[in-house]
C-alpha cells in the first residue's frame, strides 16, 4: 500500500461547487493516493457526482484547487483530465451492445494498418489487458452483449487503464449488479489496486463494499466532507448515526423556521 506520506496522486483543496443556490460542494478537500481505494460515500444528493465530475473536468469548480501529483492544474474540458490520466467509467460503462468485445475496448481509438483496420492487433491487446485483469476472453469477435454485466465493468476499467488512466474513477460500480457479479467487480478493483500504480476512486453507497475495498473513505454529506480517513480511522456506523442525526437536525430547523414565519 502507498505511503500516506506520498503526494496525493490527485487532490482538491477547498472546492465549491454551486448551481445558482444549490450548494453542491463547499470546501470540499479530498485526496487520492496511487495503489489505495478511495471510496467516496454518502447519501443521495450528498455531492459524489458533482465531485467527480470537477475531478474529470465536466464541472469547472467555483473555488479551490486540483491537484495532481502536487501540481496546480486546471481542466476546461474532459479531454484535458482525460489527457492527464483521469480515466472515469460512468454507471452506463459508455458501451455499444451490438458490437464485438475488441470494438468496444477501442471505440473511437482504434488501430489501422494502411486504410484497414487492425483487428488481429486489437483482438490480442483486448485478450491480453483483460486476462491481466483475471478475465479469460475465448473470443473478442462477439458481441459485447454476449459478456456477463461485471465482465462489462471489467473490460471498461481495462480499457481505461490501456489508454493511460492514472486515476480511475469508478461510479457506482456495483449498483446494477447481482451479487455475484458485484464480487467479480470488486476482485477486479483489488486486481487494479495491487498493480500498485493506479489511484482508484470506488464511488459506492454500499457500507459493505466500501469496508471490503477501501484504503480510505472520504463520507460527503449535503455537499461538506463529513469525515475523512484511513479504513482503521473511520467507524462507519457512527457516521451513519451522525448523517442521521444531522438530517434530523435540519428537518427540525427547517420545521423551526417555518414556524417562525
Ligand atoms: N447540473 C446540476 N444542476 C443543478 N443542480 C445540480 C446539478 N447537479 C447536481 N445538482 C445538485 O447538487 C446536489 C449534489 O448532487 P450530486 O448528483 O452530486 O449528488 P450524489 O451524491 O451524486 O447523489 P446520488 O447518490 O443521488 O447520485 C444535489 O442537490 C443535486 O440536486
Ligand atoms: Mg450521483
Amino acid at each position: 500500500m502507498a505511503q500516506q506520506t506520498t503526494t496525493p496522486t490527485i487532490q482538491l483543496k477547498g472546492v465549491s461547487k454551486f448551481f445558482g443556490n444549490i450548494i453542491a460542494l463547499k470546501d470540499v478537500s479530498f485526496k487520492a493516493h496511487k495503489g489505495q481505494v478511495t471510496a467516496l460515500l454518502g447519501d443521495n444528493g450528498a455531492g459524489k457526482s458533482t465531485l467527480i465530475k470537477v475531478l474529470s473536468g465536466v464541472h469547472i469548480p467555483d473555488e479551490g484547487d486540483i491537484l495532481i501529483d502536487g501540481i496546480p492544474t486546471t481542466f476546461k474540458t474532459p479531454r484535458d483530465a482525460a489527457v492527464l490520466g483521469i480515466g472515469t467509467v460512468y454507471q452506463d460503462l459508455a458501451l455499444q451492445p451490438l458490437m464485438s468485445v475488441t470494438r468496444n475496448f477501442f471505440l473511437g481509438r482504434e488501430i489501422s494498418k494502411g486504410v484497414f483496420l487492425d483487428m488481429n492487433r486489437m483482438n490480442e491487446i483486448t485478450r491480453t489487458e483483460m486476462a491481466k485483469l483475471g478475465i479469460d476472453v475465448a473470443d473478442p469477435t462477439q458481441p459485447i452483449g454476449t459478456m456477463s454485466g461485471g465482465q462489462r465493468q471489467t473490460l471498461a476499467i481495462a480499457r481505461a487503464i490501456y489508454f493511460g488512466a492514472k486515476v480511475l474513477i469508478l461510479d457506482e460500480p456495483t449498483s446494477a449488479l447481482g451479487q455475484k457479479q458485484q464480487l467479480e467487480v470488486l476482485r477486479t478493483v483489488n486486481q487494479v489496486r495491487e498493480m500498485n500504480e493506479i489511484a482508484i476512486i470506488f464511488i459506492t453507497h454500499n457500507d459493505m463494499h466500501a469496508r471490503l475495498i477501501g484504503d480510505r473513505y472520504t463520507f460527503l454529506n449535503r455537499g461538506r466532507v463529513l469525515a475523512d480517513g484511513d479504513r482503521d480511522e473511520i467507524d462507519m456506523d457512527n457516521l451513519r448515526a451522525l448523517m442521521a442525526g444531522g438530517a434530523e437536525l435540519a428537518e427540525l430547523e427547517s420545521e423551526f423556521q417555518n414556524t417562525s414565519t
